[in-house]
């Protein structure tokens, strides 16, 4: 593994494989009386966010707490951030206070870029989110939660499976990242969209695209379906929400157009009614809650991993 995780293409098949594989036995320790492993103490993890996040940011707190790390949580909202102070004071800050990870959202796709490779600080940095960017955590417990269901938890169990990502695609730092590492683990990936919503350059992506998602359903084994990102959109991306739920929507009567076997994943934060109805987003087949469980094993995978854990993490007890 690299020092930092700042986007899916870091990792290589094999590092993708050892998150994977390290993330499944943390997450058994879910199952035990006693939820925390030492490996990580007397190491700080600082989350710092200068966007909203609930799932993420409390993820990454979660996961380092199991691991029993310090965790200093840091939001741009009552710091002095809001008094104009620059990201490279806030990083001098961190660096002052010895943490060891820096786990970064930020609004700007390319902030945890420069706080890696600025030499302002000397820890690890993990990307939670960087603008339309990149957001690899979530493309790992994604990977994970379709191995758990479709790849039978073996290495290379996503070779060959279909992958349908739906929606705004433009401004989703969740699609990038999952294109770049599902392609890594062999899977193949389809992006549904409006022509509005699929970015500049998407041809050199490792993807297909389409515009039909009644054409791209009876397929997949796994569908992703996306929020419309209005915050980020200046602009009309298409004539009206209901005529984009028409089109893109997942519905039950879309639904019932899947595979037996297929999964039906969202990142979240949901919009019911826009992007996914509430009877698909608690249905059998949906794996969103999943998701969520699935994040805090893996961000224990990948901060113990970054941060050197060269003994099996998991093994006696505390
Ligand atoms: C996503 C994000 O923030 O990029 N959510 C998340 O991290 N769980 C997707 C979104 O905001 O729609």
């Amino acid at each position: 593994m690299k020092r930092h995780l700042l986007s899916a293409a870091d990792l290589s098949r094999d590092d993708a494989e050892l998150v994977l594989a390290t993330a499944d036995e943390m997450r058994s320790l879910a199952d035990r009386p006693i939820k925390k492993l030492p490996a990580l103490r007397g190491r700080t993890v600082v989350n710092l966010f200068f966007e909203d996040s609930t799932r993420t940011r409390i993820s990454f707190e979660a996961a380092a707490k199991r691991l029993s790390a310090d965790v200093i949580n840091f939001s741009a909202k009552g710091s002095s951030l809001s008094k104009g102070e620059s990201l490279k004071d806030t990083a001098l800050t961190l660096e002052a206070m010895g943490a060891d990870a820096v786990v970064v959202r930020h609004g700007a796709s390319g902030a945890p870029h420069l706080l890696a490779h600025s030499g302002w600080v000397r820890s690890s940095v993990v990307n939670a989110g960087d603008g339309t960017h990149e957001h690899p955590t979530q493309a790992l417990l994604d990977a994970f939660t379709m191995w758990k269901h479709l790849g039978e938890s073996k290495p290379g169990g996503l070779e060959g499976r279909r992958i349908a990502i739906v929606g705004d695609v433009l401004h989703s730092r969740v699609a990038r990242s999952n294109a770049l590492l599902l392609r890594t683990l062999g899977a193949e990936v389809t992006l549904v969209a409006p022509p509005t919503l699929l970015p500049v350059g998407i041809e050199g992506w490792p993807v297909e695209t389409s515009y039909d998602l009644d054409g791209v359903l009876p397929k997949a084994d796994a569908v992703m379906m996306l929020r419309v990102q209005r915050e980020r959109m200046h602009g009309g991306f298409f004539p009206t929400a209901r005529e984009y739920s028409r089109r893109y929507g997942l519905d039950g009567k879309r639904m019932a157009m899947l595979q037996d076997h297929t999964i039906v994943m969202h990142p979240g934060p949901m919009v019911r009614g826009m992007e996914i109805t509430a009877d698909v987003a608690d249905s059998d087949r949906s794996v969103i809650v999943e998701q969520v469980t699935n994040g805090v094993a893996v961000r224990m995978a990948v901060l113990y991993l970054l941060l050197g854990g060269s003994e099996p993490a998991v093994g006696g007890e505390e």
